[in-house]
């Protein structure tokens, strides 16, 4: 597998997301085959594995946590901090929480659950508006002083708020939705990223799954996924953004691949410093994704995509409003 750095942490050029193992698309799928799943993609060569305490909340990192103990000191794990999540009962208000005693308390319970002494890399989930982003990165400061954390995140943050963070401590990855599908990234945070030197983590890297051509208008999806509140996933939007799948596709039959695998190569091809998080809960489709790292395209298949998506016009919004207005803070 193939290596890539973000600031100063190396590790796979492609890593794993792991959400929606127990969350956001339909109900949590079998804890054994999935603690299976996480290892074999171990030994496919990822090194990188993502997860928080809002999925679930916490079985998530739990059950990461169980997977990746006997080969933690090979593995970089990454989990979040941020949303207003009881720590006993796991209720949720639905906004914010980044007071500084609250960072705390949930590092020492992701460290619990993770069955480690370390986080590898704890993202802020969403930035929040009542705790100035300077008094976030001095706690992140403090628990990497007392070894609790290795590196610092961010996920959906603006370039100011990054900017102010990175100056007290230095930001190692931010994590933010980046695909042919969401292609917002481009316009003002992937230059900063680049002149600041931190690392990019692209989120939803198969378009929550639509870039791969297994979804379609006719596709129904359980009433507790995420993807029904979607604008982008109403089937109206479905039929119409099926233009980019095509596009996709196209390139993925002239490469004799897939076009899950055409959407994260063309990911990897846009910086050496972008680092996807494809998830599935399916072992062929691992492998599959896996696919992607020695698929590298070509200068003319990346002008033919360019071109050609660009004169597309993806319909409805990537998230629901609620859940957009926390974004880019
Ligand atoms: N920071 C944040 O706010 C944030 C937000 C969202 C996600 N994330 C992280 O990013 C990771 C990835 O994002 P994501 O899960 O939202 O979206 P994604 O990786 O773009 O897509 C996942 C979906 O695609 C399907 N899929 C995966 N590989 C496939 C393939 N080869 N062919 C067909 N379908 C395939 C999966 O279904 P199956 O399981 O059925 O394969 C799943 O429904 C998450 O696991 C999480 O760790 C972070």
């Amino acid at each position: 597998m193939k290596t890539r750095f973000l600031r100063d942490l190396e590790v796979s050029a492609l890593g794993l997301g792991c959400m929606g193992m127990s969350s956001a698309y339909g109900p949590a799928a079998d804890r054994g085959e999935m603690i299976r799943l996480i290892r074999h993609a171990h030994e496919g060569g990822i090194t990188l594995f993502d997860t928080a305490e809002a999925y679930g909340p916490f079985a998530n990192e739990d059950l990461v946590g169980e997977a990746l103990q006997p080969i933690r000191d090979r593995v970089v794990i990454a989990t979040k901090f941020g949303f207003d999540i009881d720590l006993r009962t796991g209720a949720r208000t639905g906004g914010t929480n980044s007071r500084p005693d609250h960072i705390r308390q949930v590092a020492d319970a992701a460290l619990k659950r993770l069955r480690t002494d370390r986080i590898d890399l704890f993202y802020q989930h969403r930035v929040d508006p009542a705790v100035p982003i300077e008094d976030v990165a001095g706690v992140v400061k403090e628990l990497i002083a007392a070894g609790k954390v290795k590196h610092f995140g961010l996920s959906e943050a603006g370039v100011a708020t990054i900017r102010r963070a990175h100056a007290v401590q230095p930001v190692t990855a931010v994590q933010s939705e980046y695909s042919l599908f969401w292609r917002g990234p481009e316009v003002e945070l992937l230059p900063a990223l680049e002149e600041l030197n931190i690392g990019f983590v692209p989120f939803s890297p198969l378009g929550a799954g639509f870039l791969t051509g297994k979804i379609d208008e006719t596709t129904t999806f359980d009433p507790t996924d995420f993807r029904n509140a979607v604008p982008r996933f109403s089937p109206a939007a479905r039929k119409a953004n099926r233009a980019l799948v095509d596009v996709i596709q196209r390139v993925a039959n002239a490469r004799s691949g897939t076009p899950a695998q055409v959407a994260l190569a063309w990911l990897l091809a846009q910086k050496p410093w972008i680092v996807p998080i494809p998830g599935t809960t399916k072992l062929h489709r691992l492998e599959e994704n896996l696919g992607s790292v020695d698929l590298v395209l070509t200068p003319a298949e990346l002008d033919r995509i360019r071109i050609e998506a660009a004169r597309i016009q993806i319909q409805g919004e990537r998230l629901p409003e609620a859940a957009l207005k926390m974004t880019g803070r």
